[in-house]
């Protein structure tokens, strides 16, 4: 077993774990590579958040059959995350040709599992019902050298009635805040800029541990490490306080930006989602953030067709993402996971009314981030550059504090990467929906 492929799917924590993955399988003394041909070990991370995820996880490792025609054949194939702590042993049935199925609390133990694979030639399947470790302990081989995610707490307990992730990820726990301190610290010293702080719910840090929540804590002790940008995800609206909102005013380091998910602007269907606030609740948040910080950039998740949803609901969440001046919203369907409450409730909204409901959303957030974007032209920006556009190898692309994507046509006689990892003002040109134009002011001392 020489050389290594990770294909992640889903969120944030499973870059994280993915990254953790590629560093335990370098210290095992393997080397990555990008080709599936050339791999003696093909990793999985996968999600099970909505429907599809699940189906491109099925079609990903059924098109290795080529690769490896039967067990003892081809690459090792290895599928952890959330379909792995899911599923288990039921995988094997769906895909015969899995060598190991591992889950979200045992990443530590893959390097053995491939290995008794390997020297026993049968399929290896081991899913903990909880951890005993935090996968940050484990050494990481991060994608970008200037960047880091860092968790602050694991799992969720808030059940939300439509999201299988507190059954896939276990009861939340949070990471002791000397712990993460310590973590960031390091990670400076190594040449971190940005760090981005990771917890299904960031706002209850600390409640499991200290009694009270401590995330206000947890960004005015990072910011104390000297990094020069803070970003986090995901806030829950029914724990964010102002004390929170005020370090984030108070503190430079800390981006100005904002993923809070409403999933909905309906009482009634927030109620339903088990979600424990109103969309009154939600708005006077969104006020008090833009009170402190006019220049925020605000993004959200909001979810269309939940069972029992009518017109007037959805009417309700139009009038606040409206109201929100979003810059952008991730927006779904709903997608009933088995297991879950809302997967058995009624009445089901019809697919075509979802996604006539879903096309109207999309176009209010488009005219609401082109509108946010405009705001921005004729402003200095410090752009964190981050490598090239996909499109265009002469267009250096980068990311704003507020999180926006940004172009720029890399100068004359230039190489790309002597750009990316720094940060560098930037005027911006233009506006689209999705990302802005701008021009090199120089680079910043
Ligand atoms: N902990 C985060 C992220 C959870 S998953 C949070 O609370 O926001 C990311 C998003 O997926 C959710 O915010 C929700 O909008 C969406 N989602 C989760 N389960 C879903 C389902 N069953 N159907 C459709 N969307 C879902
Ligand atoms: Fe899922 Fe709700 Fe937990 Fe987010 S807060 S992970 S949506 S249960
Ligand atoms: Fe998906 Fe698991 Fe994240 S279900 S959204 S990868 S916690």
């Amino acid at each position: 077993m020489n050389t290594f492929l990770i294909r992640t799917f889903g969120c944030q924590m499973n870059k994280h774990d993915s990254e953790r993955v590629a560093g335990l399988l370098r210290a095992a003394g393997m080397s990555s590579t990008d080709r599936p041909h050339e791999a003696d070990v093909i990793v999985f991370m996968t999600c099970c958040v909505r429907e599809n995820a699940d189906d491109r996880l099925i079609g990903q490792v059924a098109s290795l059959k080529a690769l490896k025609p039967r067990r003892g054949a081809g690459p090792l194939i290895a599928v952890g995350g959330c379909i792995g702590q899911r599923d288990g042993e039921r995988l094997l049935d769906q895909v015969p040709h899995i060598d190991v199925v591992f889950g979200t609390h045992n990443v530590s133990h893959l390097p053995a599992l491939l290995e008794a694979a390997r020297a026993q030639g049968s399929a290896q399947v081991e899913i903990l019902a909880e951890s005993t470790d935090f996968t940050s302990d484990l050494p990481a081989e991060r994608e970008h050298s200037w960047h880091a995610w860092v968790p602050i707490t694991v799992g969720c307990d808030n059940f939300c009635t439509y999201c299988i992730v507190p059954h896939v990820r276990g009861r939340e726990r949070s990471r002791p805040l000397e712990e993460i301190v310590a973590e960031a610290a390091g990670l400076v010293s190594d040449g971190v800029l940005e760090i981005t702080l990771l917890g299904q719910n960031v706002n209850s840090y600390g409640r499991d541990l200290y009694g009270t929540p401590r995330f206000a804590e947890v960004l005015h002790e990072v910011a104390s490490t000297g990094v020069q940008r803070i970003r986090f995800a995901t806030s829950h609206p029914k724990d964010l306080s102002n004390e929170t909102i005020s370090v984030m005013a108070e503190t430079p380091a800390v981006m100005p930006y904002l993923h809070l998910p409403m999933q909905s602007g309906s009482d009634r269907i927030l109620a339903a989602m088990n979600r424990h606030y109103t969309a009154d609740h939600y708005l006077s948040l969104v006020h008090a953030l833009y009170e402190r910080m006019p220049g925020l950039a605000l993004s959200t998740d909001i979810i269309v067709g939940f069972p029992g949803e009518t017109d007037d609901d959805f009417e309700q969440t139009l009038r606040v993402a409206e109201a929100a001046r979003l810059d952008q919203a991730f927006t779904f369907i709903f997608s009933p996971r088995a297991g879950t409450p809302a997967a058995t409730m009624e009445p089901r909204v019809p697919t075509s009314v979802a996604k006539r409901r879903f096309d109207r959303l999309v176009e209010l957030v488009q005219r609401s981030a082109l509108a946010k974007n405009r705001d921005l032209v004729g402003t200095v920006q410090p752009v964190l550059f981050t490598g090239v556009s996909k499109r265009d190898a002469a267009v250096l692309s980068g990311r704003t504090p507020g999180n926006k994507v940004v172009h720029v046509v890399l100068p004359q006689g230039s190489d790309a990467k002597d750009y990316a990892g720094r940060i560098v003002d930037v005027k911006i040109d233009a506006a689209q929906t999705w990302f802005l134009s701008g021009s090199l002011l120089g680079t910043n001392p």
